[in-house]
């Protein structure tokens, strides 16, 4: 039996972490469906956040998951300036194997049952083509093909935004918007990674970047053989003289190993979840490491997904993208003020927005 102060009942309801509106068990035995649709906060507007797909463990592992992504979300979505709260939903299991067109509709049947107080989108295991599935059962999905009325891939505005962010980095701690002969190491050359070069190399930053697939380096080097390669983020997180480290692969990359050896003056990427545990953004501050908080930072995609709902217009997209880079001076300002570190100055800003709607 699981501890009474562990359970998922215990996060909802009564923990510190807590105070979820709503929480949707949702099944469809005829396509296998069960999901989890978590609404943290409708403060600032509907809750909206994308759809998870992936084989959890167990049940209470993915109302977790779904628990803490939503929350999540509704900071990143109130940084963002986005009149909308966070949401997020997971459906459970193997995405190869379980996705069928009808366990979409079916998911699309739950989203649409909540009205709009949910919108969902796409997360890990879903795609623009599953959310133009899912939004012939609900208008309450965004993310969708260009073909279907969307705005389709998200990653150029990512870079954009994390690019805006590197530049307030870089007034906040050089007095100058630029990230001219700085040494900019970019770890994963994805989606989002290789906008994110092209925008440093325009900006005339000398750039060296790692990734564990060749393509995603070929991609780059082919056009800009001027770029430093190196062999993995072991390797880029020492190079020597680096100035940004922009993690742009998976989660988790500032922890107890990374922290102590990164040689970079500046932490800003498009990475989700970049430290790996509480305390590790003190770490860094210890270290006089500046941390441009990554949900702040990779907001583009979700400006996006946002813009999406009022029928997608790239400049106005990108307008408000563009506000990433006062966010993050505002933010590096309040951690000064407070004494807090950025990722701190950043919830609190973010509460504080959401209080003031509350009262509102
Ligand atoms: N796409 C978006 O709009 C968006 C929005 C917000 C946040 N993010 C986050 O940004 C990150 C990148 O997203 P993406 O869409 O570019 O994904 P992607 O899968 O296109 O790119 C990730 C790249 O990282 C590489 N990679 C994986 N493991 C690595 C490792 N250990 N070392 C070096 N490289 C490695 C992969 O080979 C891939 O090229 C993810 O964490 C994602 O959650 C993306």
């Amino acid at each position: 039996m699981t501890d009474a102060t562990d359970g998922v009942l215990h996060t909802l309801f009564r923990s510190e972490q807590g105070g979820h509106e709503q929480v949707v068990l949702c099944q469809d035995r005829a396509s296998g469906l069960k999901a989890v649709i978590a609404i943290h906060s409708t403060a600032l507007g509907p809750a909206l956040g994308g759809t998870r797909f992936y084989p959890y463990a167990n049940e209470e592992e993915a109302v977790a998951d779904a628990l803490n992504l939503a929350r999540g979300m509704s900071y990143k979505n109130a940084m963002a300036g986005l009149d909308h709260g966070g949401g997020k939903a997971v459906i459970i299991g193997d995405p190869e194997t379980l996705k069928s067109e009808e366990l979409l509709l079916a998911y699309g049947r739950f989203v649409n049952s909540l009205g709009g107080r949910y919108v969902t989108a796409c997360d890990v295991g879903t795609y623009v083509v599953d959310m133009d599935v899912v939004a012939r059962e609900t208008r309450w999905a965004t993310g969708r093909s260009p073909e279907n009325g969307g705005a389709g891939d998200s990653s150029v505005l990512t870079a954009f935004g994390v690019f805006q962010g590197m530049r307030a980095s870089a007034q906040h701690l050089w007095g100058d918007p630029t990230l001219r002969d700085r040494k900019v190491g970019v770890a994963g050359v994805g989606k989002v990674g290789h906008h994110l070069v092209e925008h440093l190399l325009a900006d005339g930053a000398q750039v060296v970047i790692t990734d564990v697939r060749e393509e995603s380096v070929r991609r780059i080097t082919d056009r800009h053989p001027n770029v430093t390669v190196v062999a993995d983020t072991e390797a880029l997180i020492r190079v020597e003289g680096l100035d940004i480290y922009a993690p742009c692969a998976l989660g988790g990359a500032l922890n107890d190993d990374s922290v102590p050896v990164l040689t970079a003056k500046v932490v800003c990427g498009a990475a989700n979840n970049q430290l790996a545990h509480p305390g590790v953004e003190k770490d860094l501050a210890d270290r006089g490491i500046l941390y441009a908080p990554d949900y702040v930072v990779n907001a583009g995609g979700v400006i996006q997904v946002a813009d999406e709902l009022r029928g997608f217009d790239f400049d106005r997209c990108k307008a408000q993208a563009a506000k990433i880079f006062d966010t993050t001076l505002a933010i590096f300002a309040r951690a000064k003020t407070d004494g807090i570190p950025p990722a701190a100055a950043a919830d609190r800003i973010a509460e504080q927005r959401m209080a003031e709607a509350r009262r509102s």
